[in-house]
This record gives structure tokens, sequence and C-alpha cells, in this order.
């Protein structure tokens, strides 16, 4: 089965997909489950938006709200205003009286070394870290960029800030240097924090190299840089000269033990982090996200939807450098007091049932991870967790629709055949879940995310912005009604491109009613006639590689600065295991013989300008691309191509032949 879709010229949305059985819960789940009074779906819908009240008393505030919802200016709308809490009291403190010595964070590294730290631990680790941050001068409001791979120093980092009200930017570790440069620059970070190295496949990789050079790219000029250390001491191939940036965050440490450093009450609408994240045009963007609305949001839908108990040792083995580990590795389930797993290095290393022996070993209740990880452990055999004792009560799946085929096998033989399933969709955007099933009360359906969370209101709209019947099957552009408490307050420092991107196409931006203003996800969706929302993927230029979410606009300006390139387009190309891979198609100047140098350069410039994670499955050197009369580059063409498909509508080429004489040259 393919997701593969494209918005043709007539603006229909073609999807094929096959209807499928359901899945009862199994009653051992429902049993002890957190959520099983089915009325909090209309509880949600009559009590809109008070209701939300129930996921901000999951938290402890320094001072209650007045309102619930400003919704006066939109789409900047204000959620639990008046109201004052700290992020890392939540996810720290206010556990200290029933589970201090629980384990709060799990650690293990690549090479099996085991770090269990405790809430106390977690506790103390955090007050010192932020008194680190405030000796290098961070005040509150400033924006501390964070490199770091996944080692504890990273939660840490991110609730120390969180501690002295600083917003953190984490970027993703597989990130390269020219993209750390960008968003160190965007975000006018002064303090910047991350590590020597870290362990990938057995090998210890130099991460500080990427800051170096960051910092040669960067157009600001940060005046510290935290480094953390991966072992006791700075490893021997990493070396800091004096008059680098580089602070040693064990030195400065080491006159703080036992400090403690008041969490800051922010108010429910200062910003809490912010995530970069590709968008149809330009540079990423920062989306920022809120104090109040956020943890109330991610604490909510953790509880309900993960289904998360303060007992459960729970694993999700996303990466804490995209918004899945912010929202669900360290906010929503530390927030609840539970105990939540991480792992630093590569799922086959050294074999290929590290993930199942880990979870036999630490007794994990509760798995999340992706299907492309559900696709890349089907093709290793269900032979291999087989050899494992683990038992899961619950499972999860983000970032891409999941094939039914994929479904099951997880279920079967990830899950025993007695574990739920939650199939989440949401994005960086929308801070958390928004359809998905609450577990105890809907049955599953492979292939579907399920029902919207309660309170959340999406609807189809085709391609004028007119509503299409619900529960019709039919498909088209998926968009979110009204607003909700984890959504994204802006693009960092660019109203106007928050407006741009995500509600213009379908909103009345002149008027100041909410009803007049709408959400634009980006992805195609079916809401079924069984009321199940069926996720087909991205429609606009954001593809999604192995779950990362890379634009075709990045990709593409990475590619044009390669000298001997006159332009270059990306298309997507379905892959039985990463969803999607991207495809580059290149013009050379005159005079510049196609081979092996220039394609090294054109893949060079991706991972240099990006990173590793975004190379391309394959670089295509043609003669002409595919552009209607006024110039326009017709990527869904190149689509077509890349996916052995017939090609679409080709009358409003300049030159109708051009398609036809690539399709030859690649599919041939
Ligand atoms: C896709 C990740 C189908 C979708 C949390 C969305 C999904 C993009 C699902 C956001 C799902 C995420 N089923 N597609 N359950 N979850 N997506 O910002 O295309 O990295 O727009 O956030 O991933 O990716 P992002």
């Amino acid at each position: 089965m393919t997701n593969h879709h494209t918005t043709g010229d007539g603006g229909s949305i073609e999807s094929r997909l096959t209807e499928q059985e359901y899945f009862r819960p199994p009653p051992e789940f429902v049993g002890q489950a957190n959520v099983t009074d089915s009325s909090i779906y209309d509880r949600f819908e009559e009590n809109w938006p008070a209701a939300y009240e129930e996921f901000a008393e999951l938290l402890d505030w320094a001072e209650r709200w007045d309102q619930v919802l400003d919704d006066s200016n939109p789409p900047f709308y204000e959620w639990f205003t008046g109201g004052k809490l700290n992020a890392s009291y939540q996810a720290v403190d206010r556990h200290l009286p029933e589970r201090k010595d629980q384990t709060a964070i799990l650690w293990e590294g690549e090479h099996g070394t085991t770090e269990r730290i405790a809430y106390q631990d977690l506790y103390r680790r955090v007050n010192e870290m932020a008194a680190v941050f405030r000796e290098v001068g961070v005040a509150e409001d400033d924006i501390v960029t964070m490199h770091m791979p996944m080692v504890p120093g990273l939660p840490i980092s991110m609730l120390a800030a969180a501690r002295i009200g600083a917003p953190h930017s984490e970027v993703f570790a597989g990130f390269s240097a020219q993209a750390l440069a960008d968003r160190i620059d965007d975000a006018g970070s002064d303090v910047v924090v991350t590590i020597d190295g870290y362990y990938r496949r057995g090998e210890f990789l130099d991460h500080k190299e990427k800051a170096d050079k960051a910092l040669e790219l960067a157009e600001s000029d940060p005046e510290t840089v935290l480094l953390f250390t991966r072992e006791d001491e700075l490893h021997e191939d990493v070396s800091i000269d004096s008059d680098d940036p580089y602070v040693l965050v064990d030195e400065v440490l080491q006159d703080k033990q036992g400090v403690s450093v008041e969490p800051v009450a922010r108010d429910a609408e200062d910003p809490l982090f912010l995530m970069y994240t590709s968008g149809t045009t330009g540079q990423p963007k920062g989306t920022q996200h809120r104090t109040g609305g956020y943890m109330a949001y991610v604490t909510a839908t953790s509880k309900y939807v993960l289904d998360i108990e303060p007992a459960d040792t729970y694993w999700c083995s996303a990466d804490i450098g995209w918004i899945t580990g912010h929202s669900y590795i360290v906010y929503g389930p530390l927030s609840l007091g539970t105990t939540t797993v991480m792992y630093e290095g590569a799922p086959d290393f050294p074999h290929k049932g590290r993930l199942w022996e880990m979870a036999e070993k630490y007794d994990v209740d509760i798995f999340h991870t992706s299907p492309t990880a559900v696709r890349m452990f089907m093709k290793w055999g269900e032979e291999i967790p087989r050899q494992y004792d683990f038992d899961f009560r619950h499972l999860t799946t983000v970032g891409e629709p999941i094939q039914p085929e994929a479904w099951l096998w997880y279920y079967e033989h990830i899950g025993g055949g007695d574990a739920v399933i939650v199939d989440t969709w949401w994005q960086t955007e929308t801070g958390g879940h928004l359809i998905t099933n609450l577990p105890a009360l809907k049955d599953m359906k492979p292939g579907s995310a399920g029902f919207a969370v309660p309170g959340i209101e999406p609807a189809i709209l085709d391609d004028q912005g007119n509503e299409i019947d619900p529960a019709t099957g039919q498909a088209g552009n998926l968009v979110i009604t009204k607003p909700w408490p984890g959504m994204l307050q802006t693009v960092y420092g660019n109203d106007e491109r928050f407006i741009d991107e995500y509600w213009r196409a379908f909103s009345d931006t002149s008027s100041d009613d909410p009803e007049d203003w709408v959400y634009r996800a980006g992805d195609g969706a079916v809401h079924e006639r069984d009321g199940y929302w069926r996720i087909l993927g991205r429609l606009d230029d954001v593809m999604n590689v192995a779950g990362h979410r890379l634009g075709t606009m990045e990709l593409e300006s990475a590619v044009a600065e390669v000298s001997d390139v006159a332009e270059a387009a990306v298309a997507g190309r379905d892959d039985p295991e990463k969803g999607t891979v991207p495809d580059i198609y290149v013009t050379l100047r005159e005079g510049v013989d196609p081979g092996e140098d220039v394609r090294d350069r054109v893949v060079g410039a991706i991972e240099a300008e990006i990173g590793t994670f975004a190379r391309p499955a394959n670089v295509w050197f043609v003669d002409e691309l595919p552009k209607t009369r006024s110039g326009k580059i017709m990527r869904r063409l190149l689509e077509d191509i890349s996916n052995d498909e017939q090609l679409g509508n080709t009358t409003t080429l300049r030159d109708p032949s051009v398609p036809e004489d690539i399709r030859r040259q690649v599919q041939d």
C-alpha cells in the first residue's frame, strides 16, 4: 500500500485506501485505564473551552488563571491568562514529597552503562544547572540554544533553563554546523549548550566540532558555550583553546553543589521553548510554545492518551531533539511523575534485539515509536523480538501514517496481541496530540489515527476552502477550526509568517471573529464514514523522511549553492522503509559534465546545510526541469516520475516533452 497522493490541477486530492477491521482494547487494559468514562467527549463539546480547566488542573499553579481562553485577537490566542507557573516545578519539585527516590529518568548509554536519576537527583541536578546558567549570565527570557544528543544533560538543561524562565531552543544533534548557526542567529542566543561527543554504533562522534564550525558560520557571536563531557573528563580527541567561548559545565558546577534556585513563576503565556521546523518557504521557523497551555496539554494527553501512571516505566524511542521528545519524553511524562527511559544509541547496536533487551531488562510498560521504526523491525523479522521477555500494555506510533500491515505486525509481534495501540497525529506546531483515540474508549482501526482529542475540532476542506461534509470519506485539506491550549503561539519573531503559513489559506484574515480563523495543518486527510480520521500525509512542500520533517525549499536552496548547478527541484519518492525519501533533479551550467564529482558535491551540500539524515536517495542530472509557461517548476510531475506513476496533466507546460524525457531517463 502506498500513501502517495497529489493535489492535482483540479484541486482534487486522491487517496487509495482499503477498509480495515476494528480491534477492541483488551479488557485488562480497559480495567486499569486513566479514562474509562466516555462523557469526557460530551463535556468538552458542551463546555468548550471551559472544559480545558480539567487539563490545567493537572498542574500545580503558583497563581490560578482568570480566564481559560482569550480569543479577542485571533490567531494570537491566549490560554489560562493571569495564571502563573513554572514548568520545571511541574516536572520535578512537585513529585518530591511522594516519590523522591523513584527513578525519574532511566538513561542507558550505547555501551550499556545505566544511569538511574531519581526525582531527588533530578531536582539537585536541575537546580545546579540553573545556577550554572545564572552564573554565565542567562537572564529570564534569554533564549538558550542547545545542540545536545540523547544524554541526561539534555533534559536537565531544558528543565534548568525553564526553571529560571529562559526559553530553550534545542537543535537535534544530527543537524549540521550551518543549521545550528542559523538557529543560534535566529534566536539571538548568547549562551549555547553542547557536549564533546557521544556514541553511535560503537564510535565516539566528535560533536564539539559542529559547534566550533557553527561559531565561525554564525553572524552573531555567542559569549559562552557550555560544554558537557560524555565521560568524566573531556575526550582525548577534543580540546578547548584558551580564547574559545567554551566553558566546561563540570568546572562551573564545582561550587554549585546542593544549591537551590527558586523556580521563577512564569506567566502562562510566557514562552517555554522554541522548536525550529521546516515549512513551505525559506529557512526553518522557530515554533514558539507557551508555558501554561503547553504544559497543561502535554500533561493531559500523556495521562489520557498514553495512559501513563507514576508507577510505569515509559519509553519513547524518539530523540528529544524533536517535538515528540520534548512533549512525550520530557515534559508530559515527568509532569506525571513517571519513569521515562532515554537511550543514547542505535537500535541495532550491538545487535538488532537491543531495544527488546532493554524493554525486558527495565520491564517497560509503555513503548512509543514511529512507523519507520516499525517497518525496520518488520524487516529484521519477528524472530528478533521473540527472543526477549517483555510485556507492553500500551504502544504508540507517531510521525507518519502507519500502513495497516505494519500496524498489524506491531500489534502482534511487539504488543503480543494484548496491548493497545494509539496512532497519534499531531505536529511540532500543535504541541501535543490532536487526533488519536482515548485508548479505553474507542476501538482501534489499523491505519486510522482515530477520533479527535476532546475539545479538538478537525474538518476537511476542499482546495477552495469549502467544508466537505463530515464522515463522507472524501479526501481533502485537514484543518482545525478551534484553538487548543497546546498550539504554537507564533513563529518566533515573525507574526506575519505565522499567519501566512498556518492561517491565511482558509481564514478571513481581516476578521477579529475567531470563527473566521482556521488552522491549516498542511496534511491531507479523510474523515471516514465511521467517524475515524485517516491521515494521508503532507500536501505542501514539506516531506516526511523517516519521520523527520524536511522542506523541499531547504533542500533546493542547499543544492543551488553548488557552483556547477543551474537549477534544482526536489520530489518525494515513496520508500517502503522511510516513508518518503528525497530525489533531487538537477540541471547543470553550460559545459559542465554530469558525474560523480558534481553528485558528491550536491549530496555534500545537503549534508553541510542540513545534516546527514537529509541525504537524498537519487540525484538525477536532467537537461531541463518541467516548467509552466510562467516559469514555475512543476514538482508534481517529478513526483509522478519518481514514483513510477503515469504523468499527470502536462498541458500547462512550456515544453510538454520535458517530463517525458526525464521519465525515460529515470524509469528506463
Ligand atoms: C505527520 C511530529 C500520519 C504529518 C509529531 C504531520 C502523521 C507531520 C502522524 C508533523 C500520524 C505526524 N499519522 N501522519 N499519526 N503524526 N504525522 O512536526 O504529516 O515532526 O504534518 O511532528 O508528521 O511532523 P512533526
